[in-house]
């Protein structure tokens, strides 16, 4: 009896120390990492299914890992030597998937593939004694076991958030070999949980860099304007561990800054700069500057805008002037690839599609979308509103599952911290009231609260009805900057017609922004404006909702659902859907359909109005 409970005890003590190093392996996100020293390991990878995971537990289910001598798995890339060998794998004579790109669209066979699939890189590099590397992935879905040389780096969770490992003594003159297991499998207790609507892509989905840095380098830094304040820049610069009290020094050419500030003993310099003549970004001016961020041993350059965002009342307040948010909700994937969008082209298309809707607003639903996409809405002056997969019906009390909430919540925005298009940290989607669910999002608010309190915090808070009337005063709503919310009347409750007669009850005195909106069509289905499917059943929809919404005094923002049709598991009309939501406003091969015209109609309108 004794023997066994001290087995016991030592398994558990080893049980929390193994996931302990395993997350902590992980290191800080390098901010603005596209600037530094990169060498891309993106391209073709051998990839192995591993539908029983096979290369990762034995036969009586117990982790290789976890055996004596740690060997055993497909991370040992064993090659045969004798020809009597037995080795039941071998990723050199495997086929290749694309990275970044998930794997669903890349073989008919694993268009509905949810499990493990291991990828295989070969890259040369020549480790300097002076430099640190790190390992970067800017997202695999959804958990990723990491190993360098056989050797194992770490494993991470969330499909949709950059992670790292710093490689500096792992790495071999020559060739190296890096090994991922990528495991999409959905679970109730991760984030997002099991039930969404849309497509669970798998795979490394994102770009892999390895990242080349000076001993004492820049890991991160925030050059922002400070809360409300037009004239003052207001942040950080954070140097590496070992790199001792320094001068850091922030230049901004074009506004003639050249600002130095020394360290602290934690290797942190607090920046209070202020600022005049700045050409504040707007959507229709969006003004990027030349930054240059430089410590003793480094310099990072970045494109920085600078604007404040703030709500007073039922406004919105952008550089102190009232906006209306003239969005649209997208998902991050590429209709025409019916998979995840992979480079730069894809991710413009989309927001040239916004465009020509006169949007100056998305939705980048419903998680952390990739970090070129919110670039590209700097460049192009959209505002995003950029979320975490904090969807439907979580597993509340797990603090498992709130701490993967919250390090996505906490990725998400370190990552875009310097981003002026990021106006809206919104922490969730339609989650269902309840005592837990309420502490779990009131806990995320506080997270995002602490971590910045330049912009604005929210989230699609749950609604119900009473016969027409829409009745918001979801307790969240208190938490939060805005009374955003979802309304599907005249789709899933009611009909067009009906919609004059809907009214709302907003318990809270904050900017209305209506989250989703809208209905489905099949493009090229015409029929009247009674036929559901038909395009002329969704623009009549369309009519009626923006009537309807007009009516809510405090309304200050909208992002349609959506902008494209989209690939869901959850969508299987045979004729009409063929697992696609077709509630896009565009059809998946781009063509526009009817409503989109009376959005652009409309916002056209809103544009004059508050110009
Ligand atoms: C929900 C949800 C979306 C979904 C949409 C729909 O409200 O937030 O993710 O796709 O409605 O039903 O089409």
């Amino acid at each position: 009896m004794r023997k066994c409970f001290f087995a016991f005890l030592s398994y558990c003590l080893f049980a929390i120390s193994y996931f302990a190093t395993a997350q902590q392996e992980q290191s800080r996100l390098i901010q603005n990492v596209k600037s530094r020293l990169l060498l891309s390991l993106n391209g073709q990878w051998n990839y192995i299914v591993d539908p029983y995971e096979m290369g990762y537990y034995n036969y009586r289910h117990d982790p290789f890992e976890n055996s004596e001598s740690g060997k055993g798995g497909f991370y040992d890339d064993r090659q045969q030597k004798d020809k009597s060998e037995l080795i039941e794998y071998n990723f050199d004579l495997a086929p290749t998937l694309h990275v970044p790109g998930d794997w669903n669209s890349q073989a008919e066979i694993l268009q509905f593939y949810e499990g493990t699939i291991w990828y295989k890189r070969k890259f040369n590099v020549e480790p300097l004694g002076n430099k640190q590397y790190f390992l970067y992935f800017g997202a695999v879905n959804y958990e990723a076991h990491v190993y360098l040389n056989g050797k194992k780096l770490g494993m991470h969770k969330g499909g949709f958030t950059p992670f790292q490992f710093e490689v500096t003594n792992k790495l071999k003159p020559g060739d190296n070999v890096v090994i991922v297991k990528a495991d999409n499998k959905r679970k109730d207790t991760e984030v997002p949980t099991i039930n969404t609507d849309w497509w669970n892509y798998g795979g490394i989905t994102r770009d892999v860099y390895l990242v080349t840095l000076p001993e004492n380098y820049i890991a991160d830094y925030k050059v922002q304007l400070k809360k409300n304040n037009l004239n003052q820049v207001e942040g950080f610069v954070q140097l590496s561990g070992k790199s001792g009290l320094q001068d850091v020094t922030i230049t901004i050419p074009e506004l003639k800054i050249k600002h130095t500030v020394k360290t602290d003993a934690s290797n942190r310099a607090q920046l209070s700069i202020p600022v005049k003549a700045v050409s504040y970004w707007t959507p229709e001016n969006p003004k990027l500057y030349d930054v240059i961020i430089s410590s003793v041993a480094d310099e990072v350059k970045d494109r920085v805008g600078f604007r404040t965002i703030a709500v007073n009342g039922k406004d919105i307040l952008l550089n102190n002037k009232s906006v209306f948010l003239r969005g649209i909700s997208m998902h991050d994937e590429n209709p025409l690839l019916k998979g995840r969008l992979r480079s730069e082209g894809d991710m413009r298309m989309m927001l040239q599609w916004a465009k020509e809707l006169n949007c100056n607003f998305v939705r980048l639903a419903h998680y952390t979308h990739n970090e070129d996409m919110v670039k590209l809405a700097d460049e192009m002056g959209l505002m995003v509103w950029a979320e975490v997969p904090v969807y439907w019906t979580i597993a509340w009390e797990n603090p498992d599952t709130y701490n993967n909430a919250k390090s996505q919540l906490t990725t998400m925005m370190e990552r875009d911290r310097n981003k002026a298009s990021v106006i809206v940290w919104s922490i969730g989607n339609e989650t269902p009231l309840s005592e837990p669910r309420h502490k779990f999002m009131g806990n995320m608010a506080a997270q995002a609260r602490s971590l910045d309190d330049t912009r604005l915090v929210a989230a699609a808070l749950e609604v119900h009805r009473k016969d027409t009337e829409v009745i918001v005063d979801d307790p969240l709503g208190e938490l939060i900057d805005l009374a955003s919310f979802n309304e599907y009347g005249g789709w899933y409750w009611g009909l067009p017609p009906d919609l004059s007669r809907y009214t709302f009850k907003i318990k809270y005195n904050k900017p209305v922004v209506i989250t989703e909106f809208g209905g489905e069509a099949l493009a090229g289905y015409h029929a009247d404006a009674e036929t559901r499917w038909s395009e002329e059943f969704q623009e009549a929809l369309y009519v009626s909702q923006l009537a309807m919404l007009s009516k809510v005094d405090a309304l200050r923002g909208m992002t349609p659902w959506i902008l494209v049709d989209f690939r869901s598991p959850r969508r299987q009309h045979p004729y009409y859907q063929d697992f696609w939501n077709r509630k896009g406003l565009l059809s998946n091969t781009g063509n526009k359909k009817k409503a989109f015209f009376i959005l652009k109609d409309y916002y056209e309108k809103i544009e004059k109005q508050y110009k």
